[in-house]
């Protein structure tokens, strides 16, 4: 565990003080909402955007943050400060908190910013892509990052069977929507394809389709479905720890041959141009 310090409702502590209550409902129900984020160069990437999504997903689920988006703001630059020996994965949190009745919040909510040192995934994975799986099933609100990733743990534990580094869920139309912890990208007839229903707005996937309209890559944001996986020629995931990570399979099925396509390799060298700018 690493010695850096993390912000738990107003105070400064190490990892072994930053306790909730057993009897919150983050713990006993999954009930909460977070966001995460990590620092290119020890400045956090895209801080406004993920701040103004932690406070919509607190809205939507009836929750109210106890700070303004500048208090929070300013957390995440103190922690940054407090913590400046590694880039920084930071994850906010605010709790359903404790209950009287053990279902309904009462406004006794936890606020807490974990900064944890940023590790990148083995290098190999960009240069060789992935395989994934596809699970049955969508998130229930998917435009809340709540915390309950209960269908992502059942489904990422399926994919470790099948060598997989992430699950899609396709849900009852038998579209794609996104993966358990990022978004998807495909590309069909030279066209950047992503669906923009039924998914979390990722900031990674934003920043994509910025790069993506910038290099003159024709892009359309629709449903793709799971029996249009042979017409792949690439595929990728997005988000804010994968960055743009290629998909070389599908199921039993490869996509371009099993190697990674020149659209995703052009994004891929693009956004370390962008992030490190
Ligand atoms: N997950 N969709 C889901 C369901 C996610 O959980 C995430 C991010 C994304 C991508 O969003 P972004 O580009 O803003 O990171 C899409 C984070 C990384 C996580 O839960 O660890």
């Amino acid at each position: 565990m690493s010695n850096n310090l993390h912000y738990l409702n107003g105070n400064w502590v190490f990892a072994d003080n930053l306790k909730v209550s057993a009897f919150d409902l983050a713990v006993s129900r999954g009930f909460g909402v977070f966001d995460f984020l990590r620092t290119y160069n020890y400045q956090p990437f895209y801080l406004k955007e993920h701040i103004d999504r932690f406070f919509n997903s607190a809205k939507l689920l009836g929750l109210k943050v106890p700070k303004t988006k500048k208090e929070v703001e300013d957390i995440v630059y103190e922690g940054i400060n407090k913590n400046s020996s590694s880039e920084l994965n930071i994850k906010i949190i605010l709790t359903g908190g404790e209950t009287e009745d053990g279902l309904t919040p009462i406004g006794k909510h936890s606020l807490l910013v974990i900064f944890t040192p940023a590790i990148s995934y083995p290098e190999v994975f960009y240069q060789k892509g992935i395989r994934v799986i596809t699970v049955k099933g969508s998130r229930f609100l998917p435009h809340v990052k709540y915390l309950n990733y209960t269908q992502a743990v059942i489904a990422m534990n399926e994919a470790k069977k099948f060598n997989a580094q992430e699950a899609l869920y396709v849900n009852e139309e038998g579209k794609i929507t996104e993966g358990t912890r990022s978004n998807f990208f495909a590309i069909i007839n030279n066209k950047l394809i992503t669906p923009d229903k039924y998914i979390l707005n990722g900031i990674t996937r934003e920043v994509v389709l910025k790069i993506a309209k910038n290099l003159g890559i024709e892009i359309e944001k629709k449903d793709i479905f799971v029996s249009q996986i042979t017409q792949f020629e690439e595929a990728f995931l997005t988000s804010s720890t994968k960055e743009i990570m290629p998909i070389v399979a599908i199921d039993d099925k490869t996509v371009r041959k099993g190697s990674v396509g020149e659209i995703t390799k052009k994004l891929m060298r693009e956004f370390k141009v962008f992030v490190n700018s």
